[in-house]
């Protein structure tokens, strides 16, 4: 290094112990900061390194003892994420308890679930609505108003820690709000400030970049490139017109997210969220989405934060094809350096496409052709979130299982927005996209999984059905390996809520019928197995003390789905060395039979179903697996 790092440390840090600590770290992550930000920022990097260490260690200096204390048992503990206690819980603030510090009187709610993991939606202050749920960020220092202050999340997060719950945050690091002072500087004719974005005097680039983009909202936000009569001049906005892109090819902007991730790490924030991720480099010719700059700055920025806060975690949001959705658990030279998390899409769209076809074929090729993680990375599995549901199906899998892929992903939108024969499914069509015929779903897990339409009905036995579906997608994504994310209101099949279309901040977005508020009447019912409610959080319940149980679903242990011998049904073997664990899950309404040749050949002389808490008989022939039954084996009793 051409610059006197140790003698900038030294000067920083008085303390022998602080400096110790701290030149430890950075002697093991300097290697990483320094590749990432040379292959990026080139021979900007050496000045860049001078701004970014001083930095660095104000932020050291004003950690707290007690996060301290919590980066050096997570120094110790490197899996901690990664145990089979992992539970995360999805939620937006107000709709779950008014504000930050209401949720402290929810914690009861959380506990009884077993949650260890809460991801707040967006909490920093967002331009006035519209604004994407909160995806447009006006200010990154400041929690938005109606939600509390700065001093009340860091009071939320030393009693979550109390509690033993980390807490997740967005960090929206593709767009600010057009609204941003950074925004506004540009638009009074700083240089500074409009080299922090994408702008253009003219339509020639922004047409060639076209060429190769895709529309992300092509109903309510066609096109990537907005005018901006203040600053006359195009500016790239891949999401709403009012999501300006930033131009992360400018060391500025990496040192300006350098201190809002610092600065929130040391108000005990525990996650980053790197929302939309896959779009922050831009490549003309390309659709500008996974390029390889994107894992250089993921690795700068985690070097960072872990030689200034080890405690601190990174979840990559990529929705994107499985080869390019690797890349953000670290693959070829980033393995180990990226993000520790990344939403499994591909799951997600797998559990629905095997609910509506009661087939399992493509979802096992599909996850068998999946590249394998790193073990040191985590998946975050989920049944639903506050975004739609795409459906990323390749044709190559679809292929593979004998389908074809666009009249299987038009089977898929039809099926969940209700217009398909036969459909259970209540989901409303988002984003037609009219030239591609691309649909997305929105709907909550239990309006798509039947619920809806069997309480309208009163129809005991499809209200059964709805909840035992519900079960079974919970059951894959606890059983899979990873972080599950818990989407507020599954734990009580809660259904859509249309009133959304009432509200005009959000009557355009249908991703709103699955972000209701919280029905705290409904969860006075969760006791009670009589109601579905009550069926589904004690299903849930169960489900998830069975889980913590089994160390072969720690999420370092691999995941093998092997060829199921009925079409119905999903296998998926976790080894693990204190014994194997086979899952069976049965994705239909009917009863089936699995041969149990498959317990004999892999040794398991005494299988227990840790769900049912039953020993399996072996005499039987088969293993019974009634309508969407879960079961979890292994060999000890
Ligand atoms: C992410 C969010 C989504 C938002 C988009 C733009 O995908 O999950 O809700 O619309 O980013 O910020």
């Amino acid at each position: 290094m051409s610059f006197q790092a140790e003698s900038v440390i030294r000067k920083a840090l008085r303390s022998k112990a602080a400096r110790q600590m701290f030149e430890a770290r950075f002697k093991r992550y300097a290697p990483d900061l320094l590749a990432s930000i040379e292959s990026v920022y080139g021979n900007q990097s050496i000045a860049l390194l001078q701004e970014l260490l001083p930095i660095m260690l104000d932020f050291y200096r004003d950690r707290s003892e007690d996060l301290k204390q919590l980066d050096l048992e997570r120094m110790l503990k490197p899996d901690w994420f990664q145990e089979e206690n992992m539970l995360a819980y999805v939620c937006y603030t107000e709709r779950f308890a008014d504000n930050l510090q209401g949720i402290q009187g929810k914690l009861d709610h959380l506990q009884e679930l077993g949650v260890t993991y809460l991801h707040l939606m967006p909490m920093l202050q967002p331009r006035p609505a519209p604004n994407d749920g909160g995806y447009a960020v006006q200010d990154y220092y400041k929690i938005r108003e109606d939600l509390g202050t700065e001093a009340e999340l860091e009071a939320l997060t030393t009693a979550l820690r109390k509690h033993k719950i980390s807490l997740c945050m967005d960090l929206v690091l593709n767009h600010v709000a057009e609204e941003h002072e950074w925004a506004e500087k540009a638009r009074q004719g700083s240089d500074i400030h409009q080299s922090y974005f994408h702008t253009y005097a003219d339509r020639t680039l922004p047409d060639q970049y076209e060429q190769t983009l895709l529309e992300i909202f092509p109903d309510f936000a066609p096109g990537n490139f907005t005018w901006d009569e203040r600053l006359k001049r195009w500016v790239w906005t891949t999401f709403n017109s009012w999501q300006w892109d930033l131009n992360w090819s400018n060391p500025a902007v990496f040192l300006e997210f350098v201190k809002i991730i610092l600065f929130w790490a040391n108000k005990g924030v525990d996650v980053f969220r790197l929302d939309a991720i896959a779009f922050i480099w831009k490549r003309m010719g390309t659709d500008c989405q996974n390029l390889p700059e994107v894992h250089d700055i993921t690795q700068a920025l985690r070097a960072v934060v872990r030689i200034v806060a080890p405690a601190v975690l990174f979840k990559a949001e990529a929705i994107v094809a499985p080869e390019k959705l690797i890349h953000y658990l670290g693959r070829g030279q980033h393995y180990g350096k990226v993000s520790d998390l990344a939403y499994h899409n591909s799951l997600m769209v797998q559990i629905w496409s095997s609910l509506a076809s009661r087939n399992t074929f493509l979802m096992q090729k599909a996850l068998q052709n999946f590249p394998e993680k790193p073990t040191s990375a985590s998946w975050a599995t989920y049944v639903r979130c506050h975004d739609d549901i795409g459906w990323a199906i390749s044709d190559e899998d679809a292929a593979q299982a004998g389908l074809h892929g666009e009249s299987h992903r038009r089977f898929l939108s039809d099926f969940y927005s209700g217009n398909f024969e036969g459909s259970h499914a209540r989901g409303l069509v988002f984003q037609e996209n009219k030239r591609t015929g691309d649909r997305r779903i929105s709907g909550s897990m239990a309006s798509l999984n039947g619920l809806e339409v069997a309480l309208q009905t009163q129809n005991r036995h499809l209200q059964h059905l709805a909840i035992e579906r519900n079960l079974l997608a919970y059951a894959v994504v606890l059983g899979y390996g990873g972080i599950p994310l818990l989407y507020m209101g599954d734990e009580l099949a809660c259904l859509n809520d249309y009133r959304y279309s009432e509200n005009p901040e959000h009557a355009m977005d249908n991703r709103w019928v699955h972000r209701p508020e919280m029905d705290w009447t409904i969860a006075e019912q969760r006791h009670d197995p009589a109601t579905p409610h009550g069926q589904m959080f004690l299903g849930l319940k169960h489900l998830i003390e069975t889980r913590k149980m089994l160390p072969q679903l720690h999420a370092g242990q691999p995941v093998w789905v092997l060829n199921s011998e009925v079409p119905s049904v999903l296998v998926i073997e976790r080894p693990h060395p204190m014994g194997h664990m086979l899952q069976f899950y049965n994705f239909s309404e009917h009863h089936m039979q699995y041969p149990i040749h498959i317990l004999h050949e892999r040794g398991y002389h005494q299988p227990m179903d840790h769900i049912a808490g039953t020993h399996l008989d072996l005499h039987l022939g088969y293993i019974p697996l009634p309508p969407y039954a879960r079961v979890w084996v292994t060999n000890r009793g």
